[in-house]
């Protein structure tokens, strides 16, 4: 494997099931070379390493000492994000995670001040916000398309783990539930729309205490679940929009959007924000229905492993970019900000809860890949 002088090295720790989605997902990137992975399983580590051609360490430290890796990404389970990002920043190199930042609002913090300590860039997942999605909408918000934006909603609802999961406790437990999950790419797709918020006011509650797991190969026969799985929230954004928020693992059918935004000249339709390049629409005030609006950039996130999961890596780019003086966009400043409505809404409030931290908007990324060019966008 050659590795030219401009790219940036990656190092993948954690080979489990999302890790496909990112060592083919960073194929697509020109400036950026995954240079070895690792995981506590020496068997996954092998099977990712013979599968995608990439050197295998026996531990992070490992990986770490070699120094072909500029920026080690964490793959692990969320529980173990604390523990296994603290590790990597503990070897001085970039680290990207993925969602949410870590289990928990006040373990996540202090990771976000070390990082800022050491002098190295800190990136969370979700990057979804980077697609052309994402940015269609932004587009559409900011040159006032529907004018003044009151309020928004977001429809966090997915079920059924238990039908075809063969042992999903870990989504029933600490770190898990419908917020921590799923939320990650809804809170970050509003705040990059609407900005940070102010405060947020939540009721959260246990659905069925016990779940039982119906799906043939199952490895456990019930669930004892010991987080909220269906919570209500109000955001108020600092903007002066007020969002309307539904995550839960309780709602087994339903009718409703993903993300919408209204606004005073009409509404916004965001597609499902854990996908890149879907349709946005808008039905303006006077206009005979909804149309689709053209994507502000090309599609070129698109890409989906084993027909299921869409292939990753934009924020991976955009830490990269970032080492060359270009906007951080996922920083883990804003992940912070994002996973600290998320708890709230989690585990509900007491009253209202004002925040604590604050974030810019990401800078919208039409930019975004002139420094780690997506290959099929440079070969097109
Ligand atoms: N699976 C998905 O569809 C999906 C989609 C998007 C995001 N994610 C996120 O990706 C992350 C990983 O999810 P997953 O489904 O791949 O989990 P997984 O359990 O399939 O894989 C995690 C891997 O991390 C390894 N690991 C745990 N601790 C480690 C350590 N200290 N050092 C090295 N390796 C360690 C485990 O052995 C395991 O192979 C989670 O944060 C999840 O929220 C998952």
């Amino acid at each position: 494997m050659t590795r030219n002088s401009n790219q940036v090295g990656v190092g993948i720790v954690g080979c489990g099931n999302i890790s496909g989605a990112y060592f083919r997902g960073l194929e697509r990137f020109d400036g950026l070379e995954i240079v070895g992975c690792t995981d506590l399983s020496a068997e996954l580590a092998r099977a990712a390493g013979e599968r995608y051609g990439v050197r295998v360490f026996d531990s992070v430290e490992a990986l770490a000492a070699d120094g072909a890796a500029d920026i080690l990404v964490n793959l692990t389970p969320p529980l173990a994000h604390e523990s296994v990002t603290r590790a990597l920043l503990a070897t001085g190199k970039h680290v990207f995670t993925e969602k949410p930042l870590t289990a928990s609002f006040a373990t996540a913090a202090p990771l976000v001040a070390e990082a800022r300590e050491r002098g190295v860039l800190f990136g969370s997942a979700p990057d979804t916000f980077l697609g052309s999605a994402g940015q269609t909408a932004r587009a559409a918000v900011d040159d006032g398309l529907i004018g003044e934006v009151i309020g928004a909603s977001a429809f966090v609802t997915h079920s059924k783990a238990e039908l075809w999961h063969p042992d999903p406790t870990f989504l029933f437990q600490a770190g898990g539930g419908p917020a921590l999950d799923m939320g990650p790419y809804y809170i970050a797709a509003l705040v990059n729309l609407l900005g940070p918020l102010a405060s947020v006011y939540a009721s959260a509650r246990i659905g069925s205490p016990v779940r039982p797991v119906s799906t043939p190969d199952r490895r456990v026969e019930s669930i004892d679940v010991t987080i909220p799985t269906h919570a209500s929230a109000t955001l108020n954004f600092a903007s002066g929009a007020i969002g309307t928020v539904l995550a839960s693992f309780d709602v087994w059918d339903h009718k409703l959007p993903f993300i919408e935004l209204y606004g005073s000249k009409g509404t916004l339709s965001v597609p499902d924000p854990n996908n890149y390049d879907d349709a946005v629409t808008v039905h303006l005030h006077g206009e005979d229905g909804w149309r689709p609006l053209p994507p502000v950039i090309g599609g070129f996130t698109e890409g989906v492993l084993d027909e299921l999961l869409p292939l990753r890596g934009p924020g991976v780019a955009d830490l990269a970019g970032a080492l060359n003086g270009e906007p951080f966009r996922t920083s883990a400043g804003f992940a912070l900000h994002v996973l600290e409505v998320l708890d709230a809404i989690a585990n509900g409030t007491d009253g209202v809860h004002t925040l604590t931290t604050t974030c810019e908007r990401p800078a919208p990324s039409t930019e975004t890949w002139t420094s780690a060019t997506a290959k099929e966008t440079a070969n097109a």
